[in-house]
Protein backbone atom coordinates (compact mmCIF):
# COMPACT_ATOMS: atom_id res chain seq x y z
CA UNK A 1 0.00 0.00 0.00
CA UNK A 2 0.67 3.51 -0.76
CA UNK A 3 2.35 5.42 2.27
CA UNK A 4 -0.53 7.50 4.28
CA UNK A 5 1.28 8.58 7.21
CA UNK A 6 3.80 5.70 7.72
CA UNK A 7 6.42 4.98 9.96
CA UNK A 8 9.33 3.61 7.53
CA UNK A 9 11.87 1.53 8.12
CA UNK A 10 14.34 4.31 7.61
CA UNK A 11 12.68 6.12 10.22
CA UNK A 12 12.74 2.85 12.33
CA UNK A 13 16.51 2.81 11.79
CA UNK A 14 17.47 6.32 12.38
CA UNK A 15 15.04 6.39 15.48
CA UNK A 16 17.50 3.68 16.79
CA UNK A 17 20.39 3.79 15.33
CA UNK A 18 22.01 5.86 18.47
CA UNK A 19 20.19 3.77 20.74
CA UNK A 20 21.91 0.19 20.00
CA UNK A 21 24.32 -0.86 22.75
CA UNK A 22 26.14 -3.75 21.24
CA UNK A 23 27.43 -4.20 17.86
CA UNK A 24 27.03 -8.12 18.10
CA UNK A 25 24.34 -8.27 15.79
CA UNK A 26 23.80 -5.98 12.91
CA UNK A 27 19.89 -5.87 11.88
CA UNK A 28 18.79 -4.70 8.51
CA UNK A 29 14.80 -4.57 8.45
CA UNK A 30 12.71 -3.85 5.30
CA UNK A 31 9.12 -3.25 5.50
CA UNK A 32 6.41 -3.83 2.64
CA UNK A 33 2.51 -3.21 3.01
CA UNK A 34 0.52 -1.28 5.35
CA UNK A 35 0.97 0.54 8.73
CA UNK A 36 0.56 -2.83 10.56
CA UNK A 37 3.34 -4.38 9.30
CA UNK A 38 5.36 -1.01 9.90
CA UNK A 39 4.09 -1.62 13.77
CA UNK A 40 4.87 -5.34 13.62
CA UNK A 41 8.15 -4.46 12.32
CA UNK A 42 8.85 -1.63 15.14
CA UNK A 43 8.06 -4.09 17.61
CA UNK A 44 10.26 -6.31 16.29
CA UNK A 45 12.78 -3.87 16.14
CA UNK A 46 12.23 -3.02 19.93
CA UNK A 47 12.30 -6.65 20.99
CA UNK A 48 15.45 -7.61 18.81
CA UNK A 49 17.36 -3.96 20.12
CA UNK A 50 16.60 -5.26 23.59
CA UNK A 51 18.58 -8.47 23.19
CA UNK A 52 21.72 -6.80 21.89
CA UNK A 53 21.13 -6.37 18.41
CA UNK A 54 21.99 -3.13 16.51
CA UNK A 55 20.65 -1.97 13.50
CA UNK A 56 22.64 -1.55 10.01
CA UNK A 57 21.78 0.48 7.13
CA UNK A 58 23.74 -1.30 5.09
CA UNK A 59 22.26 -4.59 3.90
CA UNK A 60 25.54 -5.79 3.11
CA UNK A 61 26.39 -5.25 6.33
CA UNK A 62 23.83 -7.31 8.00
CA UNK A 63 24.16 -10.12 10.26
CA UNK A 64 20.08 -10.58 10.36
CA UNK A 65 18.14 -9.48 7.53
CA UNK A 66 13.98 -8.96 8.46
CA UNK A 67 11.75 -8.78 6.27
CA UNK A 68 8.23 -8.03 6.16
CA UNK A 69 5.95 -8.92 3.70
CA UNK A 70 2.43 -7.85 2.00
CA UNK A 71 0.21 -9.86 -0.42
CA UNK A 72 -2.60 -7.82 -0.80
CA UNK A 73 -2.08 -7.16 -4.52
CA UNK A 74 0.37 -8.85 -6.86
CA UNK A 75 2.17 -6.14 -7.09
CA UNK A 76 3.17 -6.25 -3.50
CA UNK A 77 4.06 -9.80 -3.78
CA UNK A 78 6.17 -9.60 -6.56
CA UNK A 79 7.51 -6.70 -4.86
CA UNK A 80 8.92 -8.99 -1.69
CA UNK A 81 9.71 -11.99 -4.38
CA UNK A 82 12.24 -9.55 -5.72
CA UNK A 83 13.65 -8.47 -3.21
CA UNK A 84 14.34 -11.92 -1.83
CA UNK A 85 15.88 -12.48 -4.98
CA UNK A 86 18.11 -10.37 -4.53
CA UNK A 87 19.36 -11.54 -1.11
CA UNK A 88 20.49 -14.68 -2.95
CA UNK A 89 24.00 -13.33 -3.84
CA UNK A 90 24.71 -11.95 -0.70
CA UNK A 91 23.79 -15.21 0.91
CA UNK A 92 26.42 -17.09 -1.21
CA UNK A 93 28.64 -14.23 -0.29
CA UNK A 94 27.75 -14.81 3.70
CA UNK A 95 26.67 -17.99 4.78
CA UNK A 96 26.66 -17.01 8.07
CA UNK A 97 23.49 -14.15 7.20
CA UNK A 98 20.47 -15.63 8.19
CA UNK A 99 16.99 -14.21 6.60
CA UNK A 100 13.99 -13.76 8.33
CA UNK A 101 10.67 -13.15 6.34
CA UNK A 102 7.27 -12.37 8.02
CA UNK A 103 4.20 -11.18 7.52
CA UNK A 104 1.49 -11.48 5.51
CA UNK A 105 2.76 -13.05 2.22
CA UNK A 106 4.54 -15.80 4.87
CA UNK A 107 1.63 -16.57 6.39
CA UNK A 108 -0.09 -16.99 2.46
CA UNK A 109 2.57 -19.01 1.39
CA UNK A 110 4.08 -20.68 4.41
CA UNK A 111 6.52 -23.35 4.11
CA UNK A 112 6.29 -22.75 0.08
CA UNK A 113 8.47 -19.70 0.80
CA UNK A 114 11.53 -22.21 2.31
CA UNK A 115 10.52 -24.31 -0.80
CA UNK A 116 11.23 -21.11 -3.11
CA UNK A 117 14.02 -19.36 -1.99
CA UNK A 118 16.68 -22.15 -0.24
CA UNK A 119 18.48 -19.04 1.25
CA UNK A 120 15.80 -18.11 3.29
CA UNK A 121 16.00 -19.40 7.19
CA UNK A 122 13.29 -18.37 9.11
CA UNK A 123 9.23 -18.13 7.98
CA UNK A 124 7.26 -16.67 10.34
CA UNK A 125 3.38 -15.60 10.04
CA UNK A 126 1.31 -13.03 11.23
CA UNK A 127 0.61 -14.60 14.46
CA UNK A 128 4.29 -15.29 14.82
CA UNK A 129 5.60 -11.71 15.08
CA UNK A 130 5.91 -12.10 19.38
CA UNK A 131 8.24 -15.04 19.01
CA UNK A 132 10.31 -13.00 16.05
CA UNK A 133 13.65 -12.57 18.60
CA UNK A 134 13.43 -15.76 20.26
CA UNK A 135 13.19 -17.83 17.11
CA UNK A 136 15.82 -15.27 15.71
CA UNK A 137 18.50 -16.46 18.33
CA UNK A 138 17.49 -20.11 17.14
CA UNK A 139 18.51 -19.81 13.53
CA UNK A 140 21.24 -17.84 14.75
CA UNK A 141 22.93 -20.61 16.30
CA UNK A 142 21.98 -23.27 14.19
CA UNK A 143 21.94 -24.26 10.19
CA UNK A 144 18.33 -25.48 10.66
CA UNK A 145 15.70 -23.13 8.74
CA UNK A 146 11.54 -23.66 9.76
CA UNK A 147 8.36 -22.06 9.52
CA UNK A 148 6.65 -20.95 12.56
CA UNK A 149 2.79 -20.17 11.63
CA UNK A 150 0.58 -19.97 14.72
CA UNK A 151 -2.83 -21.11 14.35
CA UNK A 152 -5.54 -18.25 14.44
CA UNK A 153 -6.56 -18.38 18.01
CA UNK A 154 -9.52 -16.15 19.07
CA UNK A 155 -8.60 -16.23 22.69
CA UNK A 156 -4.85 -14.44 21.96
CA UNK A 157 -4.88 -11.09 20.97
CA UNK A 158 -0.73 -11.46 19.77
CA UNK A 159 0.33 -8.60 21.61
CA UNK A 160 3.85 -7.45 20.38
CA UNK A 161 4.22 -4.84 22.08
CA UNK A 162 7.72 -5.01 23.68
CA UNK A 163 8.15 -3.74 27.84
CA UNK A 164 11.48 -1.83 26.99
CA UNK A 165 10.34 1.35 25.44
CA UNK A 166 12.90 3.77 24.11
CA UNK A 167 12.10 7.28 22.85
CA UNK A 168 8.90 7.12 20.94
CA UNK A 169 8.81 8.66 17.65
CA UNK A 170 6.21 12.29 17.92
CA UNK A 171 3.62 10.43 15.93
CA UNK A 172 3.21 6.64 17.27
CA UNK A 173 1.27 3.78 15.36
CA UNK A 174 -0.78 1.64 18.18
CA UNK A 175 -2.25 -1.65 17.15
CA UNK A 176 -5.73 -2.09 18.88
CA UNK A 177 -7.00 -5.08 16.82
CA UNK A 178 -6.01 -7.27 14.32
CA UNK A 179 -7.80 -9.74 11.67
CA UNK A 180 -10.67 -8.82 9.93
CA UNK A 181 -14.10 -10.27 9.42
CA UNK A 182 -15.68 -8.62 6.78
CA UNK A 183 -14.40 -10.60 4.05
CA UNK A 184 -14.96 -8.74 0.91
CA UNK A 185 -14.41 -10.91 -1.97
CA UNK A 186 -11.66 -9.74 -3.60
CA UNK A 187 -9.35 -9.65 -0.08
CA UNK A 188 -6.56 -11.80 1.11
CA UNK A 189 -6.55 -10.13 4.67
CA UNK A 190 -9.08 -11.88 6.27
CA UNK A 191 -7.13 -15.30 5.73
CA UNK A 192 -3.89 -14.24 6.00
CA UNK A 193 -4.41 -11.75 9.58
CA UNK A 194 -7.06 -14.27 10.58
CA UNK A 195 -10.22 -13.62 12.52
CA UNK A 196 -10.98 -10.08 14.61
CA UNK A 197 -9.36 -9.90 17.85
CA UNK A 198 -9.47 -6.50 20.04
CA UNK A 199 -6.84 -5.76 22.37
CA UNK A 200 -8.42 -5.44 25.95
CA UNK A 201 -8.60 -1.34 26.58
CA UNK A 202 -5.91 -1.13 29.88
CA UNK A 203 -3.39 -3.11 27.58
CA UNK A 204 -3.83 -0.23 24.74
CA UNK A 205 -4.13 2.96 27.17
CA UNK A 206 -0.78 1.61 28.94
CA UNK A 207 0.67 0.87 25.98
CA UNK A 208 -0.33 4.95 24.74
CA UNK A 209 0.66 6.30 28.43
CA UNK A 210 4.30 4.85 27.75
CA UNK A 211 4.96 6.45 24.36
CA UNK A 212 3.53 9.77 25.46
CA UNK A 213 6.25 9.49 28.16
CA UNK A 214 8.82 8.94 25.13
CA UNK A 215 7.78 11.23 23.82
CA UNK A 216 4.57 10.60 21.98
CA UNK A 217 2.75 12.99 21.30
CA UNK A 218 0.12 11.74 18.77
CA UNK A 219 -0.88 7.79 18.51
CA UNK A 220 -2.44 6.36 15.32
CA UNK A 221 -5.00 3.67 16.07
CA UNK A 222 -4.57 0.72 14.07
CA UNK A 223 -6.74 -1.83 12.75
CA UNK A 224 -8.34 -3.73 9.39
CA UNK A 225 -11.61 -2.12 10.86
CA UNK A 226 -11.02 -0.02 14.00
CA UNK A 227 -15.08 0.61 14.26
CA UNK A 228 -15.38 -3.37 14.97
CA UNK A 229 -13.10 -2.88 17.99
CA UNK A 230 -14.29 -4.02 21.23
CA UNK A 231 -16.42 -7.03 19.77
CA UNK A 232 -14.98 -10.43 21.38
CA UNK A 233 -13.74 -8.66 24.20
CA UNK A 234 -14.62 -9.58 28.24
CA UNK A 235 -15.60 -5.84 28.57
CA UNK A 236 -18.45 -3.95 26.96
CA UNK A 237 -16.63 -1.69 24.99
CA UNK A 238 -16.69 -0.14 21.56
CA UNK A 239 -14.47 2.09 19.66
CA UNK A 240 -16.10 5.23 20.65
CA UNK A 241 -15.55 5.01 24.14
CA UNK A 242 -11.95 3.53 23.72
CA UNK A 243 -11.67 7.24 22.10
CA UNK A 244 -12.93 8.51 24.89
CA UNK A 245 -10.61 7.21 27.52
CA UNK A 246 -7.67 7.44 25.15
CA UNK A 247 -8.56 11.26 25.29
CA UNK A 248 -8.13 11.24 29.04
CA UNK A 249 -4.35 11.36 28.46
CA UNK A 250 -2.33 13.65 30.05
CA UNK A 251 0.26 15.20 27.43
CA UNK A 252 -1.20 13.38 24.05
CA UNK A 253 -2.24 16.09 22.04
CA UNK A 254 -3.35 14.18 18.89
CA UNK A 255 -5.34 11.23 18.03
CA UNK A 256 -5.80 9.15 14.78
CA UNK A 257 -7.00 6.11 13.58
CA UNK A 258 -7.07 3.78 10.40
CA UNK A 259 -8.68 2.47 8.53
CA UNK A 260 -12.80 2.65 9.41
CA UNK A 261 -15.15 0.66 7.39
CA UNK A 262 -18.35 2.56 6.01
CA UNK A 263 -21.01 0.44 7.27
CA UNK A 264 -19.98 0.12 10.89
CA UNK A 265 -19.29 4.06 11.07
CA UNK A 266 -22.29 5.51 13.53
CA UNK A 267 -23.81 8.49 15.11
CA UNK A 268 -21.28 7.70 18.13
CA UNK A 269 -18.30 7.54 16.34
CA UNK A 270 -19.36 10.71 14.31
CA UNK A 271 -20.00 12.98 17.08
CA UNK A 272 -16.63 12.16 18.74
CA UNK A 273 -15.10 14.28 15.82
CA UNK A 274 -17.39 17.14 17.30
CA UNK A 275 -16.65 16.13 20.94
CA UNK A 276 -13.07 15.14 21.01
CA UNK A 277 -10.93 17.84 20.61
CA UNK A 278 -7.87 15.84 20.40
CA UNK A 279 -9.43 13.64 17.30
CA UNK A 280 -7.70 14.61 14.28
CA UNK A 281 -10.13 16.55 11.94
CA UNK A 282 -9.42 13.64 9.56
CA UNK A 283 -11.11 10.11 8.37
CA UNK A 284 -9.79 7.33 5.85
CA UNK A 285 -13.16 5.63 4.90
CA UNK A 286 -12.58 3.35 1.71
CA UNK A 287 -15.42 3.71 -0.69
CA UNK A 288 -14.25 0.93 -3.13
CA UNK A 289 -16.35 1.42 -6.21
CA UNK A 290 -19.39 3.75 -7.05
CA UNK A 291 -21.54 1.31 -8.30
CA UNK A 292 -23.85 -0.40 -6.03
CA UNK A 293 -24.12 -3.60 -8.43
CA UNK A 294 -20.29 -3.34 -7.53
CA UNK A 295 -20.35 -2.46 -4.88
CA UNK A 296 -22.87 -5.73 -3.30
CA UNK A 297 -20.91 -8.15 -5.49
CA UNK A 298 -17.79 -6.70 -3.51
CA UNK A 299 -20.04 -7.83 -0.29
CA UNK A 300 -18.94 -3.98 1.24
CA UNK A 301 -22.53 -3.93 2.74
CA UNK A 302 -23.56 -0.59 1.67
CA UNK A 303 -24.77 1.39 -1.08
CA UNK A 304 -23.39 4.25 -2.91
CA UNK A 305 -25.91 6.79 -1.15
CA UNK A 306 -25.47 5.11 2.33
CA UNK A 307 -21.95 6.15 2.03
CA UNK A 308 -22.51 9.52 0.78
CA UNK A 309 -24.82 9.99 3.93
CA UNK A 310 -22.35 8.95 6.28
CA UNK A 311 -19.68 11.82 4.60
CA UNK A 312 -22.84 14.25 4.79
CA UNK A 313 -23.26 13.74 8.54
CA UNK A 314 -19.26 13.56 8.99
CA UNK A 315 -19.35 17.26 7.54
CA UNK A 316 -22.53 18.29 9.08
CA UNK A 317 -20.59 17.49 12.63
CA UNK A 318 -17.29 19.13 11.49
CA UNK A 319 -17.20 21.13 9.10
CA UNK A 320 -13.36 21.27 7.55
CA UNK A 321 -12.93 17.40 7.88
CA UNK A 322 -9.71 15.95 6.05
CA UNK A 323 -11.37 13.24 4.05
CA UNK A 324 -9.13 10.42 2.27
CA UNK A 325 -10.31 7.17 0.85
CA UNK A 326 -9.32 3.65 -1.24
CA UNK A 327 -11.23 2.82 -4.59
CA UNK A 328 -9.83 -0.28 -7.25
CA UNK A 329 -10.68 0.13 -10.91
CA UNK A 330 -11.49 -2.98 -12.93
CA UNK A 331 -12.69 -5.39 -10.47
CA UNK A 332 -14.31 -8.55 -12.16
CA UNK A 333 -17.55 -7.78 -14.25
CA UNK A 334 -16.77 -4.02 -13.90
CA UNK A 335 -18.72 -2.06 -17.12
CA UNK A 336 -17.74 1.79 -18.17
CA UNK A 337 -20.99 2.77 -16.74
CA UNK A 338 -20.01 1.01 -13.08
CA UNK A 339 -16.59 2.75 -13.63
CA UNK A 340 -18.57 6.27 -14.41
CA UNK A 341 -20.57 5.91 -11.24
CA UNK A 342 -16.88 5.69 -9.20
CA UNK A 343 -15.90 8.73 -10.88
CA UNK A 344 -19.16 10.69 -10.42
CA UNK A 345 -18.93 9.33 -6.69
CA UNK A 346 -14.70 11.09 -6.34
CA UNK A 347 -16.27 14.34 -8.14
CA UNK A 348 -19.82 14.51 -5.48
CA UNK A 349 -17.58 13.74 -2.77
CA UNK A 350 -14.15 15.75 -3.11
CA UNK A 351 -11.76 13.63 -1.20
CA UNK A 352 -8.51 15.58 -0.36
CA UNK A 353 -6.23 12.19 -0.89
CA UNK A 354 -7.21 9.16 -2.88
CA UNK A 355 -5.49 5.73 -3.11
CA UNK A 356 -6.94 3.79 -6.06
CA UNK A 357 -5.55 0.14 -7.47
CA UNK A 358 -6.58 -1.84 -10.20
CA UNK A 359 -7.95 -4.79 -8.94
CA UNK A 360 -5.72 -7.84 -8.34
CA UNK A 361 -7.06 -11.86 -8.23
CA UNK A 362 -5.71 -12.85 -5.19
CA UNK A 363 -5.98 -16.95 -4.21
CA UNK A 364 -8.50 -18.02 -2.26
CA UNK A 365 -10.65 -15.18 -2.69
CA UNK A 366 -14.33 -15.54 -4.26
CA UNK A 367 -13.74 -12.78 -6.37
CA UNK A 368 -10.62 -14.60 -8.10
CA UNK A 369 -13.88 -17.20 -8.82
CA UNK A 370 -15.92 -14.29 -10.75
CA UNK A 371 -16.01 -14.41 -14.37
CA UNK A 372 -15.77 -11.41 -16.79
CA UNK A 373 -12.44 -10.43 -15.73
CA UNK A 374 -11.19 -6.96 -16.88
CA UNK A 375 -8.62 -6.55 -19.43
CA UNK A 376 -5.82 -5.24 -17.76
CA UNK A 377 -5.44 -2.25 -20.33
CA UNK A 378 -8.97 -1.60 -19.65
CA UNK A 379 -8.10 -1.60 -15.93
CA UNK A 380 -5.14 1.21 -16.54
CA UNK A 381 -6.88 3.65 -18.70
CA UNK A 382 -9.71 3.70 -16.05
CA UNK A 383 -6.86 4.29 -13.44
CA UNK A 384 -5.18 6.75 -15.20
CA UNK A 385 -8.92 8.30 -15.96
CA UNK A 386 -9.63 8.22 -12.33
CA UNK A 387 -6.41 9.70 -11.02
CA UNK A 388 -6.69 12.58 -13.62
CA UNK A 389 -9.82 13.43 -12.17
CA UNK A 390 -8.50 13.41 -8.36
CA UNK A 391 -5.33 15.05 -9.26
CA UNK A 392 -6.91 18.20 -10.15
CA UNK A 393 -9.16 17.93 -7.08
CA UNK A 394 -6.76 17.58 -4.95
CA UNK A 395 -4.53 20.19 -6.38
CA UNK A 396 -7.18 22.45 -5.99
CA UNK A 397 -7.48 21.41 -2.22
CA UNK A 398 -3.89 22.02 -1.64
CA UNK A 399 -3.82 25.58 -2.90
CA UNK A 400 -7.79 26.67 -1.14
CA UNK A 401 -5.08 26.74 1.95
CA UNK A 402 -2.54 28.94 0.79
CA UNK A 403 -3.00 31.82 3.22
CA UNK A 404 -4.70 30.05 6.14
CA UNK A 405 -3.06 29.77 9.94
CA UNK A 406 -3.09 25.41 10.49
CA UNK A 407 -2.02 24.00 13.71
CA UNK A 408 0.83 22.05 12.70
CA UNK A 409 2.23 19.29 15.20
CA UNK A 410 5.81 19.18 14.49
CA UNK A 411 7.26 16.09 13.71
CA UNK A 412 11.07 16.64 12.93
CA UNK A 413 13.59 17.63 10.41
CA UNK A 414 11.98 17.75 7.12
CA UNK A 415 13.54 15.24 5.10
CA UNK A 416 12.49 17.38 1.63
CA UNK A 417 14.24 20.46 2.37
CA UNK A 418 17.11 21.41 4.19
CA UNK A 419 16.95 23.21 7.63
CA UNK A 420 13.01 22.84 7.76
CA UNK A 421 10.91 21.08 10.50
CA UNK A 422 7.91 18.89 9.19
CA UNK A 423 4.73 17.99 10.92
CA UNK A 424 1.60 17.69 9.84
CA UNK A 425 -2.19 19.42 9.97
CA UNK A 426 -4.81 18.04 11.29
CA UNK A 427 -6.31 17.24 8.14
CA UNK A 428 -3.06 14.69 7.76
CA UNK A 429 -1.19 17.41 5.11
CA UNK A 430 1.91 17.45 5.00
CA UNK A 431 3.55 20.99 6.15
CA UNK A 432 7.22 22.29 5.95
CA UNK A 433 8.95 25.41 7.48
CA UNK A 434 11.65 27.27 8.74
CA UNK A 435 11.99 26.80 12.64
CA UNK A 436 14.32 25.65 15.25
CA UNK A 437 14.64 21.90 16.40
CA UNK A 438 13.24 22.50 19.83
CA UNK A 439 9.53 22.70 18.80
CA UNK A 440 9.72 19.09 17.87
CA UNK A 441 6.63 17.55 19.11
CA UNK A 442 4.89 20.80 19.98
CA UNK A 443 1.55 21.76 18.44
CA UNK A 444 2.48 25.40 16.15
CA UNK A 445 0.58 27.69 14.26
CA UNK A 446 1.53 28.25 10.80
CA UNK A 447 0.35 30.37 8.00
CA UNK A 448 0.28 28.25 4.89
CA UNK A 449 2.38 30.34 1.87
CA UNK A 450 2.98 27.81 -0.93
CA UNK A 451 1.16 24.23 -2.11
CA UNK A 452 2.72 21.78 -3.42
CA UNK A 453 1.11 18.36 -4.91
CA UNK A 454 1.54 17.00 -1.86
CA UNK A 455 2.81 19.27 0.39
CA UNK A 456 2.46 22.65 2.24
CA UNK A 457 4.74 25.16 2.98
CA UNK A 458 4.20 27.49 5.68
CA UNK A 459 6.01 30.39 7.88
CA UNK A 460 5.32 29.67 11.36
CA UNK A 461 3.51 32.08 13.83
CA UNK A 462 5.62 32.68 17.43
CA UNK A 463 2.97 34.54 18.59
CA UNK A 464 0.61 31.19 18.24
CA UNK A 465 3.16 28.75 19.67
CA UNK A 466 0.79 26.63 21.49
CA UNK A 467 0.79 27.10 24.95
CA UNK A 468 2.54 30.56 24.97
CA UNK A 469 -0.29 32.36 22.76
CA UNK A 470 -3.30 34.08 23.57
CA UNK A 471 -6.34 32.50 21.98
CA UNK A 472 -5.71 32.28 18.32
CA UNK A 473 -9.59 30.55 17.17
CA UNK A 474 -10.59 34.03 15.85
CA UNK A 475 -7.79 33.81 12.98
CA UNK A 476 -7.75 30.35 12.45
CA UNK A 477 -9.30 27.49 10.71
CA UNK A 478 -13.11 27.03 11.95
CA UNK A 479 -12.93 24.37 14.58
CA UNK A 480 -15.87 21.53 14.79
CA UNK A 481 -19.21 22.65 15.72
CA UNK A 482 -21.52 20.12 17.64
CA UNK A 483 -25.06 19.50 15.90
N1 LIG B 1 -9.27 -2.89 5.90
C1 LIG B 1 -9.11 -1.88 4.96
C2 LIG B 1 -8.35 -2.24 3.72
C3 LIG B 1 -7.07 -2.91 3.79
S1 LIG B 1 -6.39 -3.31 2.26
C4 LIG B 1 -10.48 -1.46 4.50
O1 LIG B 1 -11.37 -2.24 4.39
O2 LIG B 1 -10.57 -0.32 4.18
C5 LIG B 1 -6.12 -1.70 1.58
C6 LIG B 1 -6.77 -1.45 0.28
O3 LIG B 1 -6.24 -2.31 -0.71
C7 LIG B 1 -8.26 -1.70 0.21
O4 LIG B 1 -9.00 -0.66 0.72
C8 LIG B 1 -8.50 -1.91 -1.26
O5 LIG B 1 -8.77 -0.69 -1.92
C9 LIG B 1 -7.17 -2.44 -1.75
N2 LIG B 1 -7.27 -3.87 -2.10
C10 LIG B 1 -7.54 -4.91 -1.29
N3 LIG B 1 -7.56 -6.05 -1.98
C11 LIG B 1 -7.31 -5.72 -3.27
C12 LIG B 1 -7.22 -6.46 -4.48
N4 LIG B 1 -7.43 -7.77 -4.50
N5 LIG B 1 -6.94 -5.78 -5.62
C13 LIG B 1 -6.74 -4.46 -5.61
N6 LIG B 1 -6.83 -3.71 -4.50
C14 LIG B 1 -7.10 -4.33 -3.34
FE1 LIG C 1 -10.16 -6.56 3.36
FE2 LIG C 1 -12.67 -5.79 3.48
FE3 LIG C 1 -11.43 -6.59 5.68
FE4 LIG C 1 -10.76 -4.29 4.57
S1 LIG C 1 -12.76 -4.78 5.47
S2 LIG C 1 -9.37 -5.87 5.31
S3 LIG C 1 -11.00 -4.70 2.41
S4 LIG C 1 -11.93 -7.86 3.93
FE1 LIG D 1 -0.74 -6.09 3.12
FE2 LIG D 1 -1.16 -7.63 5.15
FE3 LIG D 1 -1.43 -5.03 5.40
S1 LIG D 1 -1.74 -8.07 3.07
S2 LIG D 1 -2.11 -4.41 3.38
S3 LIG D 1 0.46 -6.08 4.97
S4 LIG D 1 -2.65 -6.59 6.41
Amino acid sequence: MKTRQQFTSQDIMELTLSQSHTETCRLYIQTFGCQMNEYDSHCVLRSLISRGYCITSHITQADVIFLNTCCVREKAEQKAFSFLGRLRRLKERRPSLRIIVAGCLAQQLGTGLLARFDHVDLVVGTRGIPSVSHLAEEVRRTTHRMAYLPEDDPECHYDTFPETIFNSPVASPVTIMQGCDNFCTYCIVPFVRGRERSRPSEMILQEIRKLVDGGAREVLLLGQNVNSYGSGLKEVIGFPELLRQIHTIPNLLRIRFTTSHPKDLNEDLIRCFADLPKLCKHLHLPFQAGSDRVLKRMNRGYTSSEYHEKIQKLREVCPDIGLSSDVMVGFPGETEEDFQETVRLLESVQFDTLFSFRYSDRPGTKSSQFPDKVDESIKARRLKELQGVQDAITRRKYLAEQGKVKEVLVEGPSKASNGQMTGRTHQNRIVNFDGPSNLIGKAVDVRIVTAFSHSLRGDLLPAYLKGSAPSTENSKEASCSGK
